[in-house]
């Protein structure tokens, strides 16, 4: 089966004087996974909307089947076969999943909408995918990782012969990937194509057929999966060889500053009678399974769970939080691990998302002063490496894992003592990833305490002092890093199951 499906020949797109895709070309084969690969800001999500027609192309030819095509917009896209599952989800949250599933395309019956019809059919999809979704739940009302398979069966069900998945295991749990990955095999068998973009390489080598490498928009590798292995994609991707993937840990920890006594949450997930105590300059890993409340308990922290029983002591202090305003008002600072809802104002500029929390301190003589916003927010890009070309650009233009760089510079600026890391490398690249890495070690070594989820094994193993263990809303036990494994984790993490 070597028949193309997809080519692309030397496409390229400029935001105003930005080129942001450099003469690329690219072919996919039909019933065949593509990796693609590269930094946050390489073009790899630009490249993929210039072929969904959200993007126009400067120059260079796309065809489908041998045929030329030039879609001047996703419906366009999706009528020829050309699916697209986006990086930042874009659903109407306030509708049902059928309302998602078919928006744009109501089948009518009469001239009205047939409700019937579009429930038989989103339930048909979802036994075929053998996805667990009630059609008629409201979004919102679903986890992210739901969200994303509600539009992954959306791609399906346009009869694509094309999927293009953006960075889709992102929010998704161990279990979903593997049935995302199911999903994606079955399809392939059948001759539909995929181009798979991730950070992940153990995800690139265990799906891909292909692997292609962007870097600064322009093409730096193409190859079969079996020819390549984690160093060239590495070298590649960043233009030098990485030989280390965690810098050295070598904060010294010092005195207790952090403490939680039998903290026990109001509403549901509740949290049981959590114990801990976290040092001045320490890195506190906290692991568990998905579900096993490790957000919940950051969020308790930061004042936005009730508390129903359990104390905190932070310095000496006893503190109970009101909300998440007192919590930074006593040197708490959150990253989220979802930075849509709750991290980022996409329709604001980079400037204005770093400098949002820390206003009274930019203030000239009691006036908001523009320069030192400025400075601050150039200060904050420049030190996490954004890859932007102005602070006064939307957030909204920066690539993904490029946002969330941001986000981390916002509470950067606020210098707390406490900094509760939610996930803060999700969708970052290797490059990336090590730079947060040496910051987190930085800020430690200053003193501050830091509070961090991962549910990436070795990234908690590389980057902590001590590591706390969750299981099904309790804590299961706490480790020094340099003391355990990969298995002892596990075994933890499901002591309470
Ligand atoms: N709408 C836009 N306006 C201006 N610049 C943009 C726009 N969209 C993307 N860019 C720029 O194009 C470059 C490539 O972005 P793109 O989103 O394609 O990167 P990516 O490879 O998908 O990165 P990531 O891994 O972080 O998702 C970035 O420098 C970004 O700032
Ligand atoms: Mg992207």
């Amino acid at each position: 089966m070597d028949e193309t499906v997809l080519e692309i020949k030397n496409l390229s797109k400029s935001f105003a004087k930005n080129k942001v895709l450099d003469g690329i070309s690219l072919t996919v084969k039909k019933g065949s996974v593509l990796g693609l690969m590269g930094e946050n800001g390489a073009g790899k999500s630009t490249m993929m909307k210039c072929l969904f027609g959200i993007y126009s192309k400067d120059e260079g030819q796309i065809s489908l089947l041998s045929k030329p095509v030039d879609f001047r917009n996703p419906k366009e896209a999706l009528e020829h076969g050309v699916a697209m599952v986006h990086q930042e989800l874009n659903q109407c949250l306030d509708r049902t999943v059928t309302d998602n599933l078919f928006l744009g395309r109501y089948p009518t019956r009469f001239g009205v909408v047939d409700e019937a019809r579009m429930l038989k059919k989103s339930l048909s999809l979802f036994s075929s995918l053998n996805i667990n979704v009630n059609p008629k739940t409201i979004m919102r009302t679903m986890s992210v990782s739901q969200r994303q398979m509600v539009e992954i069966a959306k791609a399906v069900s346009y009869d694509a012969k094309i999927i293009v998945l953006d960075e889709p295991t992102s929010s998704l749990t161990e279990r979903e990937v593997y049935k995302l990955f199911t999903i994606v095999k079955d399809l392939r068998k059948q001759g539909v194509s995929f181009v798979y973009i991730s950070h992940k390489m153990d995800e690139i080598f265990q799906i891909c057929d292909e692997v292609a490498v962007l870097r600064d928009g322009k093409m730096i590798l193409t190859s079969p999966i079996d020819d390549t292995d984690m160093n060239k994609l590495i070298s590649a991707m960043v233009g030098r060889s990485l030989d280390k993937r965690y810098p050295d840990v070598d904060n010294t920890p010092g005195e207790d500053f952090l403490e939680v006594r039998n903290l026990t949450t109001k509403f549901e997930p509740v949290l049981e009678d959590i114990s801990f105590t976290v040092k001045k300059g320490e890195i506190f890993g906290l692991y568990g399974l998905v579900g096993a409340g490790r957000s919940e308990l950051l969020e308790s922290l930061f004042g936005v769970r009730t508390i129903a029983s359990g104390e905190l002591i932070v310095g000496g202090r006893k503190l109970r939080f009101k909300n998440s305003r007192d919590a930074m008002d006593h040197g708490f600072a959150m990253v989220t691990e979802e930075r849509k809802l709750n991290g980022m104002f996409g329709k604001d500029t980079i400037q204005f998302n770093i400098t949002i929390t820390n206003l009274p301190s930019y203030k000239t003589g009691g006036v908001l002063s523009n320069r030192k916003m400025w400075d601050a927010a150039e200060r904050e890009a420049k030190t996490m490496k954004v890859k932007y070309v102005s602070v006064d650009e939307l957030i909204t233009a920066l690539s993904g894992g490029n946002q969330q760089k941001v986000i981390i510079g916002k509470w950067l600026e606020r210098q707390p003592e406490v900094f509760l890391m939610d996930e803060p490398t999700r969708g970052i690249d290797v490059g990336a990833k090590y730079e947060i890495y040496q910051l987190i070690i930085r800020m430690a070594k200053e003193g501050k305490t830091i509070i961090v989820v991962s549910s990436e094994m070795p990234e908690i193993l590389g980057i902590t002092n001590r590591i706390a263990v969750m299981s099904n809303r309790r804590l299961a036990g706490i480790v020094d890093t340099n003391d355990t494994d990969q298995e002892a984790l596990l075994r933890l993490s499901s002591k309470y199951l």
